[in-house]
């Protein structure tokens, strides 16, 4: 990933941010994007201080406005030339709830983040990678991508439209020399993830945490710095074939049927 230029959504915390981290461990140049000020600023500062004269451009914008998302691009193409890969992984839960008693703010905020913001992204990504000739991506779906999830209609919805996205932009986009794949993490601890067991259990999230970590294949729950590695995998060149593929990250949950 040497001198590879970088987009990546949802920068500052969790799966992106642990991402960042990989990038900059192996030299690449990030354009990190996020709605979160404050804890955009607060990533940069710590990937300053572990990886000296890495490349940063910060770029606060809403991947569910497509204007921010066009600008998080310009911008992008105006400092660094060029975008070769783009990690297209901003998302929400939302609230939990079953889906007659879903609030409908809720869920058209759920769908304009997972789900626009990922089309968004790509609108704009894919014709600079065209014209390049080469471009790796990486969509963020879930296990919810590839499955139901009890009371989380929307983010089931907005996941599985971003697994069927992937597919496309693969087929559409192959010709190009752009790869674009998908990964589907299980629970992976993550601020998301924690707030998930505190909206399971909100007197004992940790209780929560302790019985899914109990369910899963492997007994615990991922680590973002394991996302991370395949991340960078499949927004590298060392990828050379793999296109259109929806990859669980989940210990072999989603294969479970029945009690473990
Ligand atoms: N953590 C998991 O176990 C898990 C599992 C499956 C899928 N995912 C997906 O991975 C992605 C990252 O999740 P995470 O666990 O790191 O979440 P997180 O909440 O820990 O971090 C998400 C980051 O995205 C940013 N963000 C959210 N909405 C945004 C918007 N509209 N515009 C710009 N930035 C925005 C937040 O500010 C935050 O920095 C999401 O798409 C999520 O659905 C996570």
């Amino acid at each position: 990933m040497e001198n590879k230029i970088v987009i990546i959504t949802g920068a500052a915390l969790g799966l992106g941010y642990a991402a960042a981290e990989e990038l900059a461990s192996k030299k690449a140049k990030l354009a990190l994007v996020d709605y979160n000020e404050k804890a955009l600023a607060e990533a940069e500062e710590k990937l300053k201080e572990q990886f000296s004269g890495v490349e940063i451009l910060k770029i606060s914008a809403d991947v569910s406005k497509e204007d921010q998302v066009k600008a998080y691009v310009d911008k992008t193409v105006e400092k660094y030339g060029r975008i070769d890969a783009f990690y297209n992984n901003a998302g929400i839960e939302g609230k939990q709830a079953l889906m007659a008693d879903y609030d409908m703010n809720v869920f058209k905020t759920v769908i304009d983040i997972n789900l626009m913001g990922v089309y968004y992204g790509m609108r704009y990504v894919l014709p600079v990678m065209k014209k390049q000739g080469y471009g790796r991506i990486v969509n963020v779906a879930s296990v919810g991508g590839i499955r139901g999830v009890m009371n989380q209609s929307p983010y089931v919805a907005s996941k599985h439209a971003v697994s069927g996205m992937t597919k496309n932009a693969a087929l559409e986009y192959g010709q190009f020399g752009i790869l674009t794949n998908a990964i589907a993490p299980g629970a992976i601890l993550t601020p998301m993830v924690a707030g998930s067991f505190k909206q399971v259990n909100p007197n004992d999230p940790k209780a929560a945490e302790t019985e899914y970590a109990s369910r899963n294949p492997t007994r615990a729950l991922g680590d973002p710095k394991d996302v991370a590695k395949v991340v960078s995998f499949f927004l590298s060149e060392d990828n050379g074939y793999v296109n259109g593929q929806v990859v669980a990250i989940d210990g072999g949950e989603s294969n479970m049927y029945g009690t473990s």
